[in-house]
């Protein structure tokens, strides 16, 4: 099994990287193989609107962002983490996330249909800081795709740069949520919030 873990934080080692590393060693303990996607550090051009995308089924007018989307292709499994910007993910991976009109068919079926997708998400503010925006958010797109949502996580208040360390329920729920995405047996979906 192939896990890509998409990193949609600038920051290394902060909060979205912590708990990535996290259900990344997991999934590796499962005897996946494991690759890791440091957004910020990937050419990320502007989706250009042209639709050529749907048809071809990769990008023509940016190609650059090929590598990326066939990364996403080949992978079995995918895990987003991203901390909340202004209620939504970060814009790096709404740039991505725009790309992604090369997995719709003309039909509006998905080209990466079945691949499985756990989502985790960090916030500085509480409850109402825009975990669930988010997460409700990337899970429309990917139940667009086809996908199959096998893991959610929320940490609230995590206002300091890594201080989801400290937070060992979060540490626990980001390695079980890596563990399920790759076991081959028990489709237990792990759904949680972390934080106080
Ligand atoms: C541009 C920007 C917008 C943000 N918007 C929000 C927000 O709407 N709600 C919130 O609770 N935190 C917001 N934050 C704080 C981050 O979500 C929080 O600090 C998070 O832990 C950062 O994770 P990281 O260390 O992985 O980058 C924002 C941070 C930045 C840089």
């Amino acid at each position: 099994m192939k896990v890509l873990g998409i990193m949609a934080s600038p920051i290394r080692e902060g909060n979205a990287d912590i708990l990535l590393d996290k259900a990344l060693e997991a999934c590796k303990k499962q005897g996946a193989r494991v690759e890791k996607l440091f957004l910020a550090k990937e050419q990320l051009p502007l989706c250009q609107a042209c639709f050529k995308c749907s048809g071809a089924g990769k990008c023509v007018s940016t190609p650059e962002i090929n590598k990326i989307l066939n990364k996403i292709k080949r992978a079995d499994a995918l895990i987003i983490s991203t901390p909340v910007w202004w209620y939504s993910c970060t814009s790096y991976l709404k740039i991505l996330i725009d790309h992604f009109v090369a997995f719709v068919n003309s039909d509006f079926s998905s080209r990466i249909a079945g691949k499985k997708l756990a989502i985790l998400t960090v916030s500085a503010g509480g409850e109402e800081a825009g975990t669930k925006e988010t997460l409700s958010l990337l899970k429309r797109i990917a139940e667009f795709l086809q996908l199959q949502c096998a893991g959610e996580l929320r940490v609230i208040n995590t206002g300091e740069h890594g201080v989801v360390k400290e937070n060992l329920n979060a540490l626990l729920k980001a390695y079980k949520i890596g563990e399920n995405l790759c076991k081959k047996k028990g489709k237990r979906r792990n759904k949680d919030v972390c934080g106080d």
